[in-house]
């Protein structure tokens, strides 16, 4: 067997502890799968004194990571500190200008500098590698870039975001309201004190945009992320979505259009059989369509210490056996720059949900918006009969396109009759 591979290790947080844990736990396995001892032979990380959950003697500590990026005795550098700039980016840029393999579960780095990170890699003669940095344990990259090589991908889609997916999974099964299960879920620790990179759907963005470049073959493009978050969903959408037979989840979708790549976050009704609607909870879940596969799904932890740690530890040993792949599958210049398709053009079914005054002719008023914007409607649930109060009026439409569909929505929102902004939820069709 050759000699130790010496990795460092930058942030010793949730992940990196996770991952120095791991590979202590797992080091005879990993010797035999890798074909050489794993060492961490260096780690980083703001706090000195604070005990990881493990031996850390035999490392050398950096105060500075960007210090321990450049260290000569380092073959791997591993960066787990997170953020889109400042030390983890520094630190993977000084890591790749000398030469040095990278391994990152740093999504906001890759969404915003992935594909000029990858082409330092290239020019390096080194590897790239993200797994941890989308939806955690499941091995999508490796699925998406080597297990499907063989396909041309038409969708990718999933819940990418654990947080999301708990609180609309509680709200559901608990018949209460955004804000109480949030509050719940920081308590919890599931969620973050400012959940907004959560709920805001900007996480789930980070991950599509990554996924996308995989799936795609294309430079990362954060930029043309359409993205909505879950703030608006209320208890009532829940209860309606069920009564039609559907669920709503925080999706993340990459779909090659007539257009151009269309690349969205927002929340989607699908239907309640599909296997997209069974991951509950902190669960995330992908499905990818292939043209010689067909469909296929991973479902899986995105989050948490050891699933993280999973995925970092797997792409350290890919690159102790020298298995190698170009980041996005293929060499820089191969990435084609597929225009992204607008979300005004995008086509799709509709759920619209207004709180209307009960009395004659507003229904009519609604449906000659809707008409005048050659929107076709498929089904209306009307609730209730109390004049002094806002009553709830539910429409589904039949594929129109998302233009047409704010027009009228504007339109509505103005009747006197319609007392709040009107609510849509996009339907999947799956
Ligand atoms: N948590 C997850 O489940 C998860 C899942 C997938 C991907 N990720 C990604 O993994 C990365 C790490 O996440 P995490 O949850 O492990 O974060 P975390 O628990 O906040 O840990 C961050 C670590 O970075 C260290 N650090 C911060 N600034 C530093 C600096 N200037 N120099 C050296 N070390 C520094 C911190 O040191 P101290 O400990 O001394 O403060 C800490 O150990 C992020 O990119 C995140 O998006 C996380």
């Amino acid at each position: 067997m050759r000699g130790p591979l010496n990795i460092g290790i930058a942030g010793l947080g949730t992940v990196g502890a996770g991952t120095v844990q791991l590979l202590h736990r797992q080091a005879e396995l990993l010797a035999v799968r890798a074909g050489r001892r794993l060492a961490v032979a260096a780690v980083s990380a703001r706090d000195k004194g604070r005990d990881r959950g493990a031996d850390l003697s035999t490392a050398r500590w950096y105060d500075d990571a960007v210090a321990m990026a450049a260290d000569p005795a380092i073959e791997i550098v591993v960066e787990l500190i997170g953020g889109a700039d400042g030390v983890g980016r520094r630190v993977v840029e000084t890591a790749l200008a000398h030469k040095k393999h990278v391994v990152t579960a740093n999504k906001a780095l890759m969404a915003e500098h992935g594909t000029a990170l990858a082409e330092a890699a290239e020019a390096a003669g080194v590897a790239l590698a993200f797994e941890a940095a989308v939806a955690g344990g499941i091995p999508i990259i490796k699925a998406l870039r080597e297990g499907l090589a063989g396909n041309r991908l038409s969708r990718v889609y999933g819940i990418l975001n654990g947080t999301t997916n708990y609180i609309l999974t509680t709200m559901r099964e608990s018949g209460r309201d955004f804000a109480e299960v949030l509050a719940e879920a920081q308590q919890l620790g599931y969620a973050e004190a400012d959940p907004s990179f959560d709920v805001d759907g900007v996480d789930a963005s980070h991950k599509l945009a990554i996924l996308a470049s995989v799936a795609f073959g294309r430079p990362v493009d954060l930029a043309g992320v359409y993205c909505e978050g879950i703030r608006q969903v209320s208890r009532l959408d829940i209860e309606f979505a069920e009564e039609l037979g559907y669920r709503i989840k925080l999706l993340g979708i990459a779909r090659l259009t007539d257009h151009g790549l269309e690349q969205r976050v927002h929340p989607c009704m699908v239907r309640r059989v599909t296997p997209i609607a069974a991951v509950e909870g902190v669960f995330n879940g992908i499905v990818a369509e292939g043209d010689f596969v067909g469909q296929l799904m991973l479902e899986g932890r995105g989050a948490g210490a050891g699933p993280t740690a999973s995925a970092v530890v797997a792409d350290i040993v890919d690159i102790a056996t020298g298995r190698r792949v170009a980041p996005f599958g293929v060499p820089i210049t191969a990435l084609e720059r597929v225009p992204g398709a607008p979300m005004e053009r995008h086509e799709g079914a509709y759920y619209i949900r207004l709180m209307v005054k009960d009395e004659p002719g507003v229904i009519a008023d609604v449906a000659a918006a809707l008409r005048d914007q050659k929107v076709s409607l498929e089904s209306m649930i009307q609730r209730g009969r109390s004049p002094s109060e806002a009553v709830p009026v539910v429409l589904t439409t039949h594929a129109t396109v998302e233009a047409a569909m704010q027009r009228a929505l504007a339109q509505i929102g103005k009747l006197d009759s319609v007392l709040e902004p009107p609510q849509i939820i996009r339907i999947e069709d799956f």
